[in-house]
């Protein structure tokens, strides 16, 4: 087996070489589980993968879940959603903003997503050197680092998740600055807004949350979508939850990636975060195919 692990000086974002996902031995298969279990978050470099590689190789994590919104699902193989800036006859082939707070996939859902894997096609570049990073907090490591007081305060509180705050928020801010925003896209923050008040009532997790693999403790909150804790006053809720964020973005948790074509990231919402740069547009494409691997209720 030649694959090999490049660590980086975070506790996660450690890179894998040496592997053909198209092609992997069972051992390289538990050599890469083992190191997304531990570390939360692996990039697999050097990968050349059709949409029924990725879906292949995603598989063998669990069952995959498709995005809510059908329009940015891959035609042929929806299992696949596209994450990209591309308009094509004049519509947007995939999702271009997927991401631009801190956020653990579908943490809005009783089970959210478990992890997700996203491939890089094409990466915006300037001058020789790629835009549209995307960063990632280990929650694990920063649950490690809080100050025992804290850790005691927060053990058994859990904290709201609400997805049609978020959407309102996401649709007044498109519409305070249409011009930032194309038609389609401010078009569908609306109807999400509208559709997320009915459809996606507000569910509760617990702020620390055990990986059900490893059995590690990881905070659990997302900017904007965490909305408040469970029994405390508003305010006080909110200062919390904003100050065990502030705790996680710590430069020591984060590791910031520079994608590089052919670059499949993996990463875990039981134990990290993360955070998409927008610092590109067209004509600088950024095209990527992301598979979701589901989850279980957060405990
Ligand atoms: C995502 O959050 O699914 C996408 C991240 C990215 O575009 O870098």
């Amino acid at each position: 087996m030649s694959l090999r692990i490049e660590y980086t000086s975070a506790p996660l974002g450690h890179k894998i070489h040496g592997v053909d996902l198209a092609n992997l031995s069972d051992a390289e298969f538990k050599a890469i589980e083992d190191a997304w279990n531990t570390y939360g978050v692996v990039v697999v470099t050097g990968q050349t993968l059709t949409p029924e590689q990725q879906l292949a190789f995603s598989r063998r994590f669990g069952g995959l879940e498709k995005f809510v919104i059908d329009a940015y699902n891959l035609p042929g193989n929806p299992e696949i959603f596209v994450v990209s800036n591309i308009i094509e006859n004049g519509k947007p082939i995939g999702m271009a903003d997927a991401g631009r707070m801190w956020h653990s996939d579908m943490c809005f859902m009783p089970e959210p997503s478990r992890g997700a894997f996203l491939y890089a096609l094409e990466v915006p570049m300037q001058n020789g050197e790629p835009l549209g990073d995307t960063l990632f907090a280990s929650t694990a490591a920063a649950y490690d680092g809080l100050p025992d007081s804290v850790k005691a305060r927060i053990t058994g509180l859990r904290a709201v998740n609400s997805f049609s705050a978020r959407s309102a928020a996401a649709a007044a801010q498109a519409e305070a600055d249409p011009g930032n925003i194309d038609s389609a896209t401010l078009a569908h923050l609306k109807a999400q807004r509208d559709k997320a008040k009915v459809e996606v009532p507000d569910v509760d997790h617990p702020l620390v949350r055990t990986h059900p693999i490893t059995g590690r403790k990881s905070l659990y909150a997302s900017e904007l979508i965490t909305s408040e804790v469970v029994g405390m006053p508003l305010e006080e809720g909110r200062a919390l939850l904003k100050s065990l964020i502030d705790h996680i973005i710590q430069p020591q948790y984060v590791y910031r990636h520079r994608w590089k074509l052919g670059d499949l990231v993996m990463w875990d919402n039981c134990s990290s975060m993360h955070q998409a740069i927008g610092d590109y547009q067209l004509p600088l494409r950024r095209h990527m195919h992301r598979t979701t691997i589901r989850g279980t209720r957060p405990v």
